[in-house]
């Protein structure tokens, strides 16, 4: 069981003080959200966080969640910057492109990861699975922190657990969107096994406090 925070809704300017609180508390992995203002609603970071990030936290995984359909430009820079782990959303490009970049991303030796939105059928992972060391079903409606967990996701999860069992291959299944004390025991009864956690984690200072205590839920 992996949580991994999400700095989104982390004051930026403490960023590094709350990474390190959280390093301290266990976390090994951290979740970068990048959005474009384009095929979500809202910007964040660009490679120079990542790059900076690593070189701060060179033992700490990069998790880079990319909400962008200019795979083009932004996967190759990203690579570069130095992400240990890149997801990004089938809905952003044909499947052809999907394909393409899962295996660029494994020949530059980034772990592969794709990105399913809520609305998105989570039998297209049948076709990938081979690809794939991660799935992540969004939890939310992309785009912003804060927003409240999809209960009609609880089947999504166990969908995709089936199809990622049936594969015998150890691929991952990643939430994102709302998790928090409660909702973090129903996603992982369904099957999921890393956790996204932005908003419940930052938003009052004890970052410690609170990945001890979804710790003490998961184990
Ligand atoms: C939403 C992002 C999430 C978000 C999670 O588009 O992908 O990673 O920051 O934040 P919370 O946990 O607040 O829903
Ligand atoms: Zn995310």
């Amino acid at each position: 069981m992996i949580i991994a925070p999400s700095i989104l809704n982390a004051n930026n300017l403490q960023l590094g003080n709350d990474i390190k609180k959280a390093s301290e508390a266990g976390i090994t992995r951290f979740h970068i959200d990048i959005m474009d203002g384009h095929f979500v609603p809202n910007l964040s970071y660009g490679p120079q966080l990542v790059k900076d990030f690593k070189r701060e936290f060179p033992m700490t995984d990069a998790e880079i969640h990319l909400m962008s359909d200019n795979p083009k430009d932004l996967i190759p820079a990203f690579v570069q910057a130095g992400a240990d782990l890149l997801e990004f959303h089938y809905e952003a490009m044909d499947e052809g492109q999907v394909s393409y970049w899962l295996d660029y991303l494994a020949s530059n030796g980034v772990r592969p990861g794709l990105v399913l939105n809520p609305d998105t059928p989570v039998s297209v992972l049948d076709k990938f699975a081979p690809k794939l060391k991660q799935v992540l079903l969004m939890t939310v409606y992309p785009g912003f922190g804060g927003q409240k967990f999809i209960e009609a996701s609880i089947d999504r999860i166990k969908e995709a657990r089936k199809i990622i069992d049936q594969t015998g291959s150890r691929i991952t299944l990643e939430v994102d969107g709302g998790i928090n004390a409660d909702t973090i025991k129903l996603a992982k009864d369904a099957g999921a096994n890393v956790f996204v956690v932005g908003s419940y984690l930052f938003k009052d200072g004890d970052v410690a406090g609170k990945v001890n205590k979804l710790n003490e839920i998961l184990a």
